[in-house]
């Protein structure tokens, strides 16, 4: 039976975004929508969607929003893109800002924001089976919804989704912040349910009061039980491990589709594979001063280039992957060390690694098209969205076995010819620069190994078909439905 879901997240796309979080937002929705359910989505408004949508916005009304010490207006808007509402809320001082986090009033701004979204409910007069929450901008929201709204039964009616998509990001603040911008008093503190060292944290609300939690695979689900990847909050994740469910991302096949992608060279599928990828890595290579060569092994790494992705195991042993004859394309920003030794590795290898400083949307599929080989060694990977991109683009990943990498790339057996990528488990960059080689290998060695990868690569099942389906299910357990 179809249900009413309110996403509530800090991004999605197509919309803004700045990681994978930004894509699950922009896609589970449209999924669950195509199988019938009412879904809508709220984020801030950003200055840079008012910057590219605002034409296309509707404006619904303002109200004044109290959140303890906090009284301030929200103004409501909303569209529609395909099946799914989406809503923003307005504060020109919280959220009109170049960035979307990292700011020292965050605590402030998204308390405002979570309280909002409980009121925007009300506004409109839209009540929700279940409201799914997503990191530490929105963990408040299970607790606001049964602390603030206590007498008012469509708001106790509601059920809580609570999924964590990092569990290094995690919201802590100070202690203060339970009077002056939730509105609720110290006993949340007091009882423990939600302290977190001396202060507060939001991701933990979120993980206490859920009816559900959920993080974006069934590794991490089982990570995060313990202490290495538990970032401190194991502990409290074991309590709630009844209630913990793993359930892989997928990706846009629509906005992913080299099939269709226009921002290709040529357009390819698991047929004309071999033929498109040459195409688009020559393009590559011209746009970025690389020489021209369609048979050379190419590299390539979309991502933030922090720790949490291995990194710096790629830096450490940059001579030795350049000392290879393959080509190497990295795009992304992040640590300044990090971004130092791509600079470096262009310096010192033109011609043959490039380093693309930014963010941006259109080189990052021209780079999931053109390369032969996606590096993704990272220490930890709740689940990853980069390989699941490539693996359908025919780019062949090299992951560490972490988390969503060990869920969805399968490792190459040379004997049985299974696989769909390449796979390592130490977090040591021997063992990666090792992998790498193997990898390299292959490429140049074994055609017939490599065709078969990429043939299976391609025709992984990236989509939110079975995701999406999972979710259904626990929403209907989360409101005690039965099967449906
Ligand atoms: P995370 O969310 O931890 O950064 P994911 O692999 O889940 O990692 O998602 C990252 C997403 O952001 C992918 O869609 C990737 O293509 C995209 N991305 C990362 N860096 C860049 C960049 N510099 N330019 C364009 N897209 C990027
Ligand atoms: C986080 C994780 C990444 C995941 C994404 C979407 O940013 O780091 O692994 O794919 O969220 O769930």
């Amino acid at each position: 039976m179809p249900r009413s879901i309110l996403f509530v997240a800090g991004e999605g796309l197509p919309f803004i975004k700045t990681g994978g979080l930004a894509d699950v937002i922009g896609s589970l929705p449209k999924a669950l929508a195509k199988r019938g359910h009412d879904v809508r989505v709220v984020l801030p408004l950003y200055k840079k969607i008012i910057q590219k949508y605002y034409g296309k916005l509707e404006r619904l009304g303002t109200v004044q929003i109290h959140s303890g010490w906090i009284n301030q207006p929200a103004t409501y808007y909303t569209c529609k893109v395909g099946d799914v509402t989406y809503y923003f809320i307005e504060h020109q001082a919280y959220f009109e800002r170049d960035g979307l986090y990292g700011y020292e009033d965050d605590g402030e701004r998204f308390a405002f924001f979570q309280r909002a979204v409980l009121d925007m409910i009300y506004f409109i007069d839209w009540w929700p089976n279940v409201i799914h929450s997503n990191d530490w901008q929105t963990g408040m929201i299970p607790l606001m919804c049964h602390a603030c709204y206590a007498d008012d039964y469509r708001y106790q009616n509601i059920k809580h989704v609570y999924t964590i998509h990092n569990m290094a990001f995690q919201g802590n603040f100070g202690v203060d912040m339970l009077p002056s911008c939730l509105g609720l008093d110290y006993s949340y503190f007091d009882n423990g349910s939600i302290k977190f060292d001396t202060g507060i944290s939001f991701m933990k609300a979120g993980i206490v009061y859920a009816d559900k939690v959920t993080t974006v695979s069934p590794t991490y689900a089982n990570e995060i039980l313990t202490e290495s990847y538990g970032e401190r909050m194991d502990a409290v994740l074991r309590y709630r491990r009844g209630d913990l469910w793993g359930i892989v991302n997928g990706i846009d096949t629509t906005e992913w589709n080299p099939k269709t992608d226009a921002r290709l060279a040529k357009n390819f599928d698991g047929r004309s594979w071999v033929s498109g990828k040459k195409a688009n890595k020559t393009a590559l290579q011209k746009e970025l001063g690389l020489e021209e060569r369609d048979d050379v092994c190419m590299l390539g790494i979309v991502s933030r280039l922090t720790n949490q992705k291995g990194i710096y195991m790629i830096t450490d042993k940059l001579r030795e992957i350049m000392g290879m004859d393959v080509q190497f394309v990295v795009l992304g920003t992040g640590e300044k060390d990090a971004e130092e030794s791509f600079k470096w590795m262009e310096e010192a290898y033109k011609g043959k690694g490039v380093y693309y400083c930014g963010y941006n949307e259109d080189l990052a599929h021209k780079v999931y098209a053109g390369c032969d080989l996606f590096l993704m060694p990272s220490l930890y990977e709740p689940c990853g969205i980069g390989q699941l991109i490539a693996m359908h683009y025919g780019t062949l990943p090299l992951v560490r076995e972490t988390g969503g990498l060990k869920d969805t790339v399968q490792p190459y057996n040379q004997y049985t010819g299974e696989g769909n990528g390449f796979s390592f488990w130490a977090a040591n960059a021997d063992d990666m620069l090792y992998t790498i080689r193997w990898a390299v290998e292959q490429y140049y060695e074994n055609r017939p190994g490599w065709k078969g990868l990429v043939k299976s690569a391609m025709s992984t099942d990236v989509s939110w078909e079975n995701s999406a389906e999972t979710y259904e299910k626990l929403y209907y357990t989360v409101c005690n439905w039965g099967d449906k």
